[in-house]
């Protein structure tokens, strides 16, 4: 047995500014600061308002971290620190934050990749056994990752577009409806009809895990245009079966490429096989129930850890670096921030492998 570690992490990859304190698998404390405010007026995130936003408030993050767990920096093991893949800007804050923080204490410092953070996520909050099955599914993921161990994940497959989160963000600017779309959406989905307009299932017919959520989007375009021509406008009833049936076509590929994962996944014939789901998407009843309904028929059990473990946090990266350090591994103060990062360096580059959408 190891005597348990106590890590500091710190998140500014995207536009949360995070510091949290993780001790073995229990949180002592983690703090987070959105930035939607700051962005509302652009319509995405700006990277250099959100780089400097991480440099504004990473220190009072950290304070407020450590006050949380009542420890100062005396009582901490290391620190772990996003280093990519993210918005440069904002990624270098975090690493220039845990480096002073290092330099001056004498604590090791950990480069955490972002996504091994969001993949480790079940082990800190279940406790799971390697090997699992994971769906990052956000409004900037969206990729199949068999984990291996801390360091070691192949990616089955993944978006070779757009992220779920972003294309249900775009229907409900299409449909007038509010950000952040996925909520609004599902809300307006429950009144609705999913079989009023029939949507494409992309890439539902050809082989293997890949999505695409691009063509989803246009089609959503195209059926919202023809009512409009139609009647002038759309009625709540419109935004509703529009919404219901967009959920429902995101909802087949999803369950139908991940039943096609757990295959993959299953060959591997896991001691106690799960399957779990991590972004903000994963919050979709609809989505959530049809996956623990396909894992409950497979014997697979499904995990899918609180929301706000699920979405961007640094408890997950204190939480990566405490399992990086469990296995000898640190870096020094020559740690770069890096952009892209895939976790899988053998599968071929895709865009799920670095983050884009509306996030970032
Ligand atoms: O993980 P997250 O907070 O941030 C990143 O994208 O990194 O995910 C946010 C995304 C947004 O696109 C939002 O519309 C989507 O998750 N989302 C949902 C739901 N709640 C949030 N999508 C579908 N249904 C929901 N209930
Ligand atoms: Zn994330």
């Amino acid at each position: 047995m190891h005597r348990p570690l106590t890590i500091l992490g710190i998140e500014s990859s995207c536009d949360d500014t995070a510091a949290a304190v993780v001790r073995d698998t229990d949180i002592l404390s983690s703090i987070v600061y959105g930035q939607t405010s700051l962005h509302a007026q652009f319509g995405g995130v700006v990277p250099e308002i959100a780089a400097r936003a991480h440099a504004e408030k990473l220190d009072h993050c950290v304070e407020e971290a450590l006050a949380e767990a009542k420890l100062t920096f005396a009582d901490l093991d290391g620190i772990a620190v996003t280093a990519g893949p993210g918005l440069i800007g904002g990624v270098l804050s975090g690493v220039m934050c845990a480096k002073g923080i290092s330099a001056a204490t004498g604590l090791p410092l950990i480069g955490v990749n972002h996504l091994a953070g969001h993949a480790l996520t079940p082990r800190l909050t279940d406790k799971l056994a390697y090997p699992y099955l994971m769906l990052l599914v956000s409004g900037g993921h969206c990729q199949f990752l068999i984990v291996e161990a801390h360091d070691r994940f192949q990616r089955i497959g993944g978006t070779i577009d757009d992220a779920p989160g972003e294309a249900f963000d775009k229907t409900a600017r299409l449909l007038g409806l509010p950000q952040p779309g996925g909520p609004s959406v599902e809300r307006a989905a429950r009144t609705g009809d999913a079989k009023r307009f029939a949507l494409p299932r992309p890439l539902l017919n050809q082989p293997g895990c890949d999505m695409s959520f691009s063509g989803l989007k246009t089609a959503i375009l195209r059926a919202r245009d023809g009512v409009v021509f139609d009647k002038g406008g759309l009625t709540p009833q419109d935004q509703a079966d529009l919404s219901a049936s967009f959920q429902a076509a995101v909802t087949d590929v999803l369950i139908e490429k991940t039943r096609r994962a757990l295959d993959a996944y299953l060959l591997m014939q896991p001691a106690k096989p799960a399957f779990a789901i991590a972004g903000g998407v994963a919050a979709n009843g609809t989505i959530r129930n049809g996956l623990q309904t396909l894992c409950a028929g497979l014997d697979t059990d499904f995990v899918a850890p609180p929301l706000e473990l699920c979405t961007d946090n640094a408890a997950m990266i204190a939480y990566a670096g405490l399992e990086r350090m469990q296995a000898g591994e640190s870096d020094d103060l020559t740690l770069s921030a890096r952009p892209r990062w895939p976790l899988d360096q053998r599968a071929s580059p895709m865009l799920g492998s670095g983050k884009k959408g509306a996030k970032a």
